[in-house]
């Protein structure tokens, strides 16, 4: 099947400046581009430079639950394969981080047999790594969609970095264009309360979306929670309490000296 593709690539968070080189290729030269971004700019850049370029808003608001929109967004990715042609998907940040849609799509193409591949983007929480100073490697670092978080009660280290997405839209299955996130907030607080003190300080954050904008961060006590103003593409950080307790046992099995440990 040489003459069909499926590249996924992702535009990142900041209007161009997060746009490879890879990714503007396949996006000015594929037979077809199909594209679900969250901001306008990208959106009018795309339709200029590829003329068969189609937005994929219109299946994302077919449904009420989003689940049932991805699904169908994967099967129109898809069925547009299928016509014979290089297709090249794009969505905002990283096309593989809380993406299904186009992650599915590939995953099925090649089971059809075709040539599918993700191309890496630049995903929030690499932006947020940068703003907020954060290493995921010095101590470990948890990545929990809020909901997913709540509803699966999953356990949480809280001497590791803890990020939490769609903070903004807790418990909505549907379409968040007016969430009232009061008491989806009101229940993460009521769970995070489990492994961290009401006194503890977290960040809101929204990475910035074009070039010489500054990113949004706001600094406040865990309990105020349920009082900030959050948007559908807030996500929460949590930074540890104090350090984990070395085990000397593991030491002494791979025979690190503990005055070696800084
Ligand atoms: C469906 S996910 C899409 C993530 C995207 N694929 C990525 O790689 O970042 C939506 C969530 O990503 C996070 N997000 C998206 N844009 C963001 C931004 N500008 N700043 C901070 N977080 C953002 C928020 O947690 C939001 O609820």
């Amino acid at each position: 099947m040489d003459n069909s593709s499926l590249v996924v690539v992702g535009s990142g968070i900041k209007f161009m400046s997060h746009l490879t080189t890879e990714a503007k290729a396949y996006i000015t030269q594929s037979d077809k581009v199909l594209y679900l971004v969250n901001e306008p700019a990208m959106k009018e850049w795309i339709q200029k430079n590829n003329k068969n370029a189609e937005s994929l808003d219109p299946i994302y608001t077919k449904y009420p639950l989003r689940i049932d929109c991805y699904r169908a967004i994967t099967d129109y990715i898809l069925d547009t394969l299928r016509q014979q042609q290089h297709v090249c998907v794009v969505l905002y940040g990283h096309p593989a981080v809380f993406a299904q849609p186009a992650l599915n799509a590939v995953r099925k193409a090649r089971e059809e047999g075709y040539y599918a591949k993700i191309l890496p983007g630049i995903s929030a929480e690499a932006c947020l790594f940068a703003d907020l100073l954060v290493d995921p490697g010095s101590i470990g670092c948890h990545s929990f969609e809020a909901t997913d978080l709540l509803i699966h009660r999953r356990q949480i280290n809280p001497h590791s970095h803890l990020i939490l997405w769609q903070v903004g839209i807790i418990g909505a299955l549907d379409h968040p264009y007016a969430h009232d996130n009061t008491n989806g907030a009101k229940v993460l607080l009521s769970y995070l309360n489990v492994f961290y003190s009401n006194e503890h300080k977290v960040t809101l954050y929204e990475a910035a979306q074009y070039p010489h904008f500054e990113p949004k961060i706001i600094e406040f006590c865990l309990k105020e929670l349920p009082d900030i103003t959050m948007t559908p593409i807030s996500t929460l950080y949590i930074p540890p309490t104090g350090n984990a307790t070395v085990d000397h046992a593991m030491l002494e099995a791979l025979g690190i000296n503990v005055r070696d440990l800084r």
